[in-house]
């Protein structure tokens, strides 16, 4: 690869393998990758700790202290590790009640002008692969390559229940698919940045492709760029 410098947009729904394929890229380019899923929840992780829930986001109490609470929060993703407040929440940020929460916080006009503001200075001059639901839309509207990575509702559950079945997590299959689809309305329904493909994006249907076979493809792709 030259030196130009090239970003990576892969936006999709949830369970589509994103993070997964956006590391192997990064890593086969040896460029930095950001998990912006990471630091929505993250922001989720800090308003459970201040004792507000995705109930909470209309009530009187909670309008009061968005502010304030995300002023005084730091959040930051370097290196594969979510900080908040200097703190490593890496770990803590993937459970399901968090990732229900930022499903729901990040719908939060406030929420999202922090966090986009942030993304925006990590992408400034430099090659990365950054994954979400709006790089390739807002965050990064000019990025050189833009991935829209997703599956049907049934593949997504199905590996993310084989997922925690191996973890040794009792679940149940429905019950996934269900939270599944319920993630992909509230994320695409949103009033501000929904989860929409870019105009330019090349959508990839994993569906019925391993990670490797999605890591060459879309490699293919930034090589057009190169
Ligand atoms: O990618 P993820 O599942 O870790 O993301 C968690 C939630 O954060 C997701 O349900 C919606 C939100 N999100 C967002 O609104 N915009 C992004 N760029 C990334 C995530």
């Amino acid at each position: 690869m030259t030196d130009k410098i090239i970003r990576i947009a892969i936006d999709g729904p949830g369970g589509a393998g994103k993070s997964t394929v956006a590391k192997a890229v990064a890593n086969r380019l040896n460029i930095d990758y950001i998990d912006t899923g990471a630091m929505y929840r993250a922001i989720a992780y800090k308003f459970l700790n201040k004792g507000f829930t995705a109930n909470s986001i209309n009530d009187p109490d909670f309008k009061a202290s968005v502010n304030q609470i995300l002023d005084s929060s730091k959040v930051d993703y370097s290196q594969g590790v979510t900080t908040l407040d200097g703190e490593d929440v890496s770990k803590a940020i993937r459970t399901s009640e968090i990732t229900a929460a930022a499903s729901a916080f990040s719908a939060i006009p406030e929420v999202r002008k922090k966090l986009v503001a942030l993304q925006r200075d990590m992408s400034r001059r430099k090659s990365l692969v950054m994954d979400g639901r709006d790089i390739g839309t807002n965050v990064i509207k000019d990025a050189e390559v833009k991935i829209f990575l997703t599956a049907s509702p049934e593949k997504r559950a199905r590996r993310r229940y084989e997922e925690l079945i191996q973890k040794g997590l009792k679940v149940q299959y429905a019950e996934i698919l269900s939270e599944m689809k319920k993630r992909d309305d509230d994320d695409s329904s949103r009033d501000l940045n929904p989860l929409t493909m870019a105009e330019d994006a090349i959508r990839v249907d994993s569906s019925n492709m391993n990670v490797n076979q999605v890591v060459d493809l879309i490699c293919d792709e930034i090589e057009k760029h190169s």
